[in-house]
């Protein structure tokens, strides 16, 4: 009997091609290059096993509704969207990053309410709210650090790395929301439980490769 392939899925960009180099290592390669195909669904050397590349924000609902049995997501995104229907067994260290507020360099603190753009609208208003400060969150979908420049929004809610790109644009970070972001691999509850010995399999050649890098 030919079982369903385990379903893993990964977003274009930075986590698929940091990923891929860890799968190669835990023995699953993909058959043709993702970046130079317009398909969607990736067989790969192990028959039981295939890729789905999807957007980052698509994955964990993917995992979670059972689209897909595992997953790679940043830790930004899993936070946003709640960890209702995940597990999240591994770090992989890859992406790493920071979530912080920022705001235009010297701006001013704001007294009532602060408008903040973002496209982590859930992370943004339970961190405003922790603060006691009342927000009015504004939803992006990218671009966030041009908000302040045109008076769309007083800070911004976004993720920081090198920090090029607020500095770039006149910004400056001024608080961290989680200074841990990296990209996670999460599994269905359910696919853990029917395919435990193949998603095991799968996840402790990951953490080998992973702590080979360290
Ligand atoms: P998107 O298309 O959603 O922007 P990315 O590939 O840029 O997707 O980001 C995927 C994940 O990588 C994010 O969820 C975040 O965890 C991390 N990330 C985003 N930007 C950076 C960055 N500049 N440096 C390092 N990691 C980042
Ligand atoms: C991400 C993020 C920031 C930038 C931060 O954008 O949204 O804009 O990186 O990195 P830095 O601190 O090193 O400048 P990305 O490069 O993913 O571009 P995108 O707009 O296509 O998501
Ligand atoms: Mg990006």
């Amino acid at each position: 009997m030919t079982e369903t392939p385990l379903t893993i899925a990964l977003s274009k960009g930075r986590i698929l091609q940091e990923t891929l180099p860890l799968l190669k290592e835990a023995g699953i390669e993909l058959l043709e290059d993702p970046s130079a195909s317009r398909k969607l669904i990736f067989d790969t050397t192990r028959e039981d096993v295939r890729i789905i590349v999807i957007r980052a924000t698509d994955v964990p609902p993917y995992v979670q509704h059972g689209g897909a049995d595992l997953g790679v997501a940043g830790k930004d995104v899993l936070m946003e969207h709640g960890a209702e229907g995940l597990f999240e067994p591994l770090d992989l260290e890859i992406a790493r990053c920071k979530l912080m507020v920022a705001a235009l360099k010297d701006a001013p603190p704001v007294s009532g309410r602060v408008r903040v753009a973002t496209k982590f609208v859930n992370v943004a208003r339970a961190y405003f709210a922790r603060q006691g400060k009342q927000a009015e969150i504004i939803k992006l979908y990218g671009a966030m650090e041009l908000a302040p420049l045109v008076g769309l929004a007083d800070r911004i809610v976004d993720i920081v790395d090198t920090g090029n790109t607020l500095r770039a644009n006149g910004l400056e970070p001024t608080e961290i929301i989680a200074d841990d972001i990296s990209s996670r691999v999460v599994v269905n509850r359910a696919s853990m439980k029917t395919r435990h010995g193949d998603i095991q399999g799968i996840l402790d050649k990951l953490e080998q490769a992973v702590a080979k890098r360290r």
